[in-house]
């Protein structure tokens, strides 16, 4: 998948501009502090997922003295033109396929994709399990419908059975009913997330070993609430032990809404012994893997935005971290440093430089 057009206008501290990139080749976006680089980068992130993934408010997104702010964009998807263009508001966006409406975000999420690293990806291993959970539902939902609606599905179920313990006079068979099929729900949900992850982690695996001289074992185990053999059959018991607590306690305390993922390094929860550099290899190598799998299943990488990627990282594994790219890939990187063309010199590559929201393809 490529960006082949973006335009922006009133996009963070862009006021308008049109480029045209390259499909399958490195872009590296130069510049001096605070000069847009990471909006850029910012402005592909929410084609792909609809949100940013630096703030939760809309409307800092919108270039200061203006209300609305539009991303338009053609891109290229199996030989494929289509032309994309999300119009945001304070509250609300509006979303075109080839200037028709989309009114579903589903509709919309899922045929761009792009995957990202930033610094801020960090926290994954040091917060709290429910961000843990986010990733995987985020990846997964773009990788499967069955899995959107499912999960979707169980969130309502849960909040049925949710708002029946709380009262007065429980309903003792639709309270069943409804636990027998958020079991159905939970054994799609943690079939889906526990391969994944096995899947994840052994191409993660892979490309850490890439990058590090010494050979630490790296790995992420799934956490839930029952053994992982017979599930539904695990599932069913495990509520029924619970079934007096949860109507004591007017909640349910059982259900994937509550599981993890330990990444670990030689045993040991990675947070606690991996260094600033280990976690950004660790991470770094959890992206690559995760643009193996949607070349897995869509045949074709999706777009590699990789912000601030270098910094921590030594210049022996930055040159690693280039050389293991696959060359089919359209990849976008940030980097105020002077740009070591040595690096990227097995690769197909463009420089641009960015000044105040002005960006310009520079020969080095
Ligand atoms: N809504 C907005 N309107 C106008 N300017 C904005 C808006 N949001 C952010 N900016 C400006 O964008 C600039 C930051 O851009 P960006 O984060 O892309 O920098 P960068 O080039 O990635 O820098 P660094 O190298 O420090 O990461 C800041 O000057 C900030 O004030
Ligand atoms: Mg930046």
């Amino acid at each position: 998948m490529n960006v082949r057009q973006l335009e922006l206008r009133y996009f963070r501290n862009y006021e308008k501009i049109k480029c045209d990139f390259y499909p399958n080749c490195i872009h590296v976006l130069t510049g001096k502090n605070a000069q847009g680089k990471t909006n850029l980068i910012e402005s592909i992130y929410y084609l792909s997922h609809l949100r940013s993934f630096r703030t939760q408010s809309q409307s800092r997104l919108i270039k200061d003295d203006h209300d609305f702010f539009m991303i338009r964009s053609v891109m290229e998807s199996h030989q494929r033109k289509e032309e994309v263009r999300i119009v945001g508001y304070e509250h609300e966006k509006h979303l075109y396929r080839f200037n028709d409406p989309v009114h579903r975000y589903s509709d919309f999420i899922g045929n761009i994709n792009a995957v990202l690293f930033c610094p801020d990806d960090l926290s994954l291993f040091n917060q709290s399990p429910k961000m843990r959970r986010r990733f995987l539902d985020m990846e997964l939902i773009k990788l499967s419908k069955k899995y959107t609606w499912t999960l979707n599905h169980y969130q309502k179920l849960l909040r049925q059975r949710n708002m029946i313990l709380k009262k007065e006079k429980i309903d003792d068979v639709l309270l069943e009913t409804l636990t027998e099929q958020m079991i159905e729900d939970q054994v799609i949900i943690l079939n889906q997330r526990v391969y994944f992850l096995e899947n994840l982690m052994e191409k993660t695996k892979k490309f850490y070993s890439y990058f590090t001289s010494e050979k630490e074992d790296i790995g992420g185990q799934y956490l839930t609430f029952i053994e992982l053999e017979n599930i539904r059959e695990n599932l069913k018991n495990a509520y029924v032990r619970s079934f007096h607590r949860d109507k004591m306690y007017k909640q349910t305390h059982l259900g994937i809404h509550k599981d993890d993922i330990d990444f670990h390094m030689n045993g040991v929860s990675l947070k606690d012994i991996a260094s600033q550099g280990q976690k950004r290899s660790f991470l770094i190598s959890l992206k690559l893997a995760l643009c193996q799998i949607i070349y897995e299943k869509q045949k074709e990488y999706p777009i590699l935005l990789l912000d601030d990627v270098f910094s921590e990282l030594d210049e022996n594994r930055s040159q690693k971290l280039i050389s293991i790219l696959p060359k089919t890939m359209q990849v976008f990187i940030t980097m105020t440093e002077r740009v070591n063309m040595d690096w990227f010199r097995n690769h197909e590559t463009k420089i641009y430089q960015i000044e105040k929201g002005h960006l310009k393809e520079v020969n080095l």
